[in-house]
Parts: C-alpha cells; structure tokens; sequence
C-alpha cells in the first residue's frame, strides 16, 4: 500500500510543478519586460482614461438610436423601392400603375404593409433595407399606392399600431 502510494505521488505531482513553472516564468518575463513600477503606474492610469471617456463613449453609441429621424414615404422610395417599383423590375408593381395596383391596394393597407415588411413572392422583406422601421414601410407603401389610386394615412396606421 504504502509503496503504492510513493509511486503514485510524483507522478501526479510532476505536471503541477511543470505548470507552476510555466506560470512562474511567464511572472518573470513579464516582469522584466514590463518593469514593476509601470504595471502599478499603468493600472491606475488606464482606470482613469477609461472613466473619463465614459460618457462620451455612452453618448456616441446611444445617439443613433435616440437621433434615429423617420425617413418620409417619399424618401424611403427614393432611396430603394423606386429600384424596382419605377420601372416594374420582376413584376413589381409600377409606382403610378392603377391596373397593377389595384389588385394589391383591395387587400387593404395592413396587409400590404405586412407583406412589404416581411417579403412576399420575390418582393423582398423590407425592400431589403433591414434598417427601415415599420413606419417607414408604412409610409412609403401609402406614397406609392396613393399614387395609383389609394387613399392610405401612414400617420393614422402608426397611430393604431402604437396605440
Ligand atoms: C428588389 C426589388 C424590390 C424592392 C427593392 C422593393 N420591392 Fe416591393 N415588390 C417587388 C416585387 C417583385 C413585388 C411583386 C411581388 C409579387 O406579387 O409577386 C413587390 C410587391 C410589393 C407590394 C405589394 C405586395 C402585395 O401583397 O401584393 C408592396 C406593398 C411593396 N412591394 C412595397 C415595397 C416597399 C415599401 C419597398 C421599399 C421599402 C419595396 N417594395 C421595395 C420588388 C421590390
């Protein structure tokens, strides 16, 4: 038993120590590399400079979200459904187009809204902008069926959904 026990320690013993050797010298580079006075200098400074940035930092990241302005209907066409709903691209419906849009404008405001923002057929969710809100789609699906015979209030359709 007792020789059993002799055998068994060092064996179990010898990656520890060669860790903790490991560890050590690392200590003991670190430490000459970096010196002992400028980690104590470092630590301190560093808490510092973080502590004063702070508050710009919180300001910049939350500002986007807090600054985030509506785009119009007319804007959020211009700047990416007009890309296919000008010219009709894969049977888009034509901005204008009352034939084409008259199908789609009787299935109601909500639901074309839906559709616009989740995608439907080859229309993309979104138009492919996932940054648009849903009041953005909202508005820019009433600018483009009103011109083809809608009578759609995007403000009204944001004040139910909020409500
Ligand atoms: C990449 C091309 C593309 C872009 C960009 C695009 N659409 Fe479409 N959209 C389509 C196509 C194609 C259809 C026809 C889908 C079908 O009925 O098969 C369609 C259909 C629609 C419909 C009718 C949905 C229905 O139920 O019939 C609405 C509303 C619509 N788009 C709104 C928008 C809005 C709002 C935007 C911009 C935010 C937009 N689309 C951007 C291609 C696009």
């Amino acid at each position: 038993m007792d020789n059993h026990d002799e055998h068994a320690s060092p064996s179990t013993l010898q990656p520890m120590v060669i860790i903790f050797g490991i560890i050590l010298a690392i200590g003991v580079v670190a430490s000459l590399i970096f010196g002992k006075p400028v980690v104590d200098d470092a630590v301190p400074a560093v808490a510092a400079v973080a502590e004063n940035i702070k508050p710009v930092a919180v300001v910049e990241v939350a500002a986007p979200v807090t600054e985030h302005v509506a785009k119009s209907g007319a804007e959020v066409v211009k700047g990416g459904c007009a890309m296919c709903h000008a010219a009709g691209l894969m049977n888009a419906p034509k901005i204008g187009d009352k034939g084409q849009w008259a199908p789609r404008i009787a299935l109601g405001y909500e639901t074309l809204v839906s559709h616009a923002v989740n995608g439907i057929r080859s229309m993309p969710a979104k138009g492919g902008n996932p940054d648009l809100s849903e009041e953005e789609i909202a508005a820019a699906v009433a600018e483009m069926a009103n011109q083809a015979g809608a009578t759609f209030d995007s403000a009204k359709f944001v004040k139910a959904k909020a409500s």
